[in-house]
């Protein structure tokens, strides 16, 4: 399945997103863990979305339309513990926004280490579209994404799997590098876009 993207624009507040009738779906996890780096091989896009090897690269929300009906959102990255109080403070506030907030948004893709498993933090990304209080409200899509996984032994598969299962979170295995999972996602992601809905996440538990 082909999906190609295209830049629209950035946003550090609300008021800045696009005004467009297109469902957004968005990228969200700490910063470094690869979500501008999934985009780019969702898309085979090579350096359509900037990455980076230093944390806190992205720090506004970049959308990018996908088809004709579906926008994608790299959002900025959290947790970042080099990055100033402020910095985190307005990065923190904006995705807090974004997420309870913009009413087009239908779907959230969850990107978290493989070798690390989900943390608090994380965690409380996924509960945080559970809070919208909009009209719109019906349903909301989530999918979690253990990434990296090129960088997990053969071995060390089933513990990793393990760590997201036992908090009831069944996740696509993926790699931006050997391209594992893109395919599992980009269908998932569509399906989303087409009106697909998740069950209401029922894994927000301590890790
Ligand atoms: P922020 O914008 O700072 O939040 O980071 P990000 O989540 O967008 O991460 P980015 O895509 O910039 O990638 C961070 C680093 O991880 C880069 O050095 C990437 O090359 C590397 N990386 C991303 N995905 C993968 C992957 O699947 N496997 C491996 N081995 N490295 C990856
Ligand atoms: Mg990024």
């Amino acid at each position: 399945m082909k999906l190609s993207a295209e830049f629209r624009s950035s946003a550090t507040h609300l008021g800045e997103c696009p005004n467009w009738d297109r469902v957004e779906i968005a990228l969200a996890g700490r910063s470094n863990v690869g979500k501008s780096s999934l985009l780019n091989a969702l898309t085979e896009t090579r350096g359509l979305a900037r990455t980076s090897k230093t944390p806190g690269r992205t720090r506004a929300l970049n959308f990018f339309s996908v088809g004709t009906k579906v926008a994608l959102v790299d959002l900025p990255g959290f947790g970042y513990a080099k990055m100033s109080r402020d910095d985190a403070a307005a990065i923190s506030r904006l995705l807090d926004a974004y997420l309870t907030q913009r009413e087009r948004l239908v779907g959230l893709v969850l990107l978290v280490d493989a070798r690390r498993g989900p943390e608090k933090e994380e965690l409380a990304i996924l509960a945080l579209p559970e809070n919208r209080e909009l009209r719109s409200y019906s349903g909301f899509a989530t999918v979690v994404v253990a990434t990296k996984c090129d960088k997990l032994r053969r071995s060390e598969r089933a513990a990793a799997v393990a760590r997201f299962t036992k908090l009831g979170i069944e996740p696509i295995i993926c790699s931006a590098q050997s391209g594992e999972g893109m395919e599992t996602l980009r269908r998932r992601i569509m399906a989303i876009g087409a009106g697909e809905k998740s069950p209401r996440a029922s894994v927000i538990v301590d890790p």
